[in-house]
């Protein structure tokens, strides 16, 4: 599959590349240029995925990549090329939010919600490096996420209840 906007486009080099996105094996030609943020957003219509500063400030790009967090308009797609990719649509189960989706849901921890799905992400990937964060912890780990509406307290609250609600996933 590959997108084209005009006509010279089709003399551009392009690669293949084959990935697994959420659970399910993707291959695609891409242009070496592409951002993983446009290939996901708009590739693979993942809507989640949102571009906000573009330049790796902001977080709002941000998907875990072998379980990793990166901020994907920092990777170009052809760097992503065989790895496994998880974003926000892929946490709920059979319909059922994650853990980390519930809590955020429950705390309202978001108000316009263009950076939410980074602040997910980011904490799906703080919790799994520390099982009940301080609040220290929570501000540091989350540091590379900015919410422009500034509704902090909430999401904070909300990443004590993931901890919670992860601990219980597992126990
Ligand atoms: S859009 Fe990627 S960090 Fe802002
Ligand atoms: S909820 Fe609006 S930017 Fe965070």
């Amino acid at each position: 599959m590959s997108i084209e906007t005009s006509e010279s486009d089709s003399e551009r080099p392009v690669r293949e590349i084959s990935l697994t996105v959420n659970g399910e094996t993707v291959s695609a030609e891409v242009e070496p240029r592409l951002k993983l943020s446009d290939f996901l957003r708009n590739y693979r219509d993942l809507r989640s995925v949102r571009v906000g500063c573009e330049h790796g400030v902001c977080g709002a790009c941000t998907v875990s990549m072998d379980d990793a967090v990166v901020k994907s308009c920092l990777v170009y797609a052809v760097q992503a090329d065989g790895s496994d990719l998880l974003t926000v649509e892929g946490l709920a189960d059979d319909g059922e939010l994650g853990p980390v989706q519930q809590a955020f849901h429950e705390e309202h921890a978001l108000q316009c919600g263009f950076c939410t799905s980074g602040f997910v992400m980011a904490t799906r990937s703080l919790l799994k490096e520390t099982d009940h964060p301080t609040d220290e912890a929570i501000q540091a780990g989350l540091a590379d996420n900015i919410c422009r509406c500034t509704g902090y307290q909430n999401i904070y609250d909300a990443v004590h209840r993931a901890a919670e609600y992860t601990q219980e996933d597992e126990d």
